[in-house]
């Protein structure tokens, strides 16, 4: 019912709430009030409601950072299967002849992609690196990391690869990530675009409120971790497909080395970022709403009770859900709206 473009795979993505979060948030604000998504990840949320509001879309994640460059910030610019063809091709090949981008094929090969799958992944971000325009790399970017997440040879995200013997390896590797990249192509020929001058950051939260435009924000939206797992950790592959910058990585995994760790991944430190986070959005006279689940590092009703320091109206939903745990199968959880007027 609401405009969705599911970009990559990624864990607690908001895809199938959309029905659960969105009404909920229309029902405290007014067409083009700023809405500002906190924690945006794939942009699901505030994608969904582009079409009547002006949006902010943060994440401390570089990946994220060009999803909401290409779905939100972006009113003006398409591609297509035939523009990527068109754009990408000569370059491509170039790359897989020359290598000029070879660090994917010298890091990864046979972790989470063939060396050929490597080599692809290379030489579509080497000829996307010729892409003068900001909207249509960001695109391109997002389209790229589609195809790099369906044929990666790991349970849906990237904190470790299938060993060599698992059943499903060699279906995996023998897909063709550049004709999968092709393809994801045509999911942006259409996007949502607004009259609003919407912004895309890539910042800690922390920083984020402090900049001028938050003055401007009438609701946010706040989506943060809710487990102990690092979201730098599972998408350490995202972050260095999209900066490309050769890092230097570390265990069996090869992880980034400089990863960013949340502090609401933390029992010790997550109750603290929510107090720092309800207690701004008070101060600058703007309303709330908080995503939670029911496995989350603290409990609801902690989060409740801080909320209920500082805002006088409180409405608690819930909702059952069947929560992909990226490889582990589906469980049951409550997943949570706290909605703070
Ligand atoms: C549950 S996911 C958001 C999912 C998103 N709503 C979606 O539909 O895809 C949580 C996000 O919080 C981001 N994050 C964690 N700590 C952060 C911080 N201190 N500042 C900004 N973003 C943060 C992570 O990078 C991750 O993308």
């Amino acid at each position: 019912m609401y405009d969705n473009i599911q970009v990559i795979r990624y864990m607690g993505n908001k895809n199938r709430l959309l029905d659960f979060i969105i009404p909920e948030i229309i029902n405290i604000t007014d067409p083009g009030d700023c809405i500002c998504d906190l924690m945006a990840g794939t942009a699901s949320v505030g994608y969904a409601l582009k079409s009547r509001n002006r949006i902010l879309s943060n994440d401390v994640q570089e990946y994220s950072y060009y999803i909401s460059k290409a779905l939100i910030e972006n009113n003006d610019f398409v591609i297509s299967s035939e523009s990527g063809l068109q754009d990408l091709q000569k370059r491509y090949n170039e790359n897989l002849y020359n290598k000029h981008y070879g660090f994917f094929a010298n890091t990864y090969t046979d972790t989470y992609f063939s060396g050929e799958q490597c080599l692809q992944i290379d030489s579509i971000r080497y000829a996307i690196e010729f892409i003068e325009n900001e909207y249509v790399k960001s695109l391109y970017l997002s389209a790229l990391m589609g195809a790099m997440t369906k044929a990666q040879s790991s349970p849906g995200h990237f904190a470790q690869f299938m060993p060599k013997e698992n059943d499903r390896i060699k279906q995996l590797r023998a897909m063709d990530v550049w004709q999968g990249f092709i393809e994801k192509c045509e999911d942006f020929a259409n996007i949502v675009s607004n009259e609003y001058e919407n912004k895309a950051y890539c910042l800690d939260y922390k920083e984020l409120i402090r900049l001028p435009d938050i003055a401007d924000v009438k609701c946010f939206y706040l989506d943060s971790p809710y487990s102990a797992e690092q979201y730098s950790r599972f998408y350490h592959i995202l972050e260095t497909v999209s900066k490309y910058d050769n890092p230097s990585v570390s265990y069996k995994a090869k992880y980034r080395d400089d990863r960013f760790f949340s502090k609401f991944c933390y029992t010790k430190s997550a109750l603290d970022e929510f107090e720092e986070i309800i207690s701004f959005a008070k101060s600058n006279g703007s309303c709330l709403v908080i995503s939670y689940s029911n496995r989350g590092v603290v409990d609801i009703g902690d989060i409740v009770t801080v909320a209920e320091k500082y805002y006088e109206k409180l409405d608690l939903k819930s909702l059952e859900y069947d929560h992909s745990t990226q490889g582990k199968g589906n469980k049951q959880i409550l997943e949570h709206l706290v909605i703070l007027v």
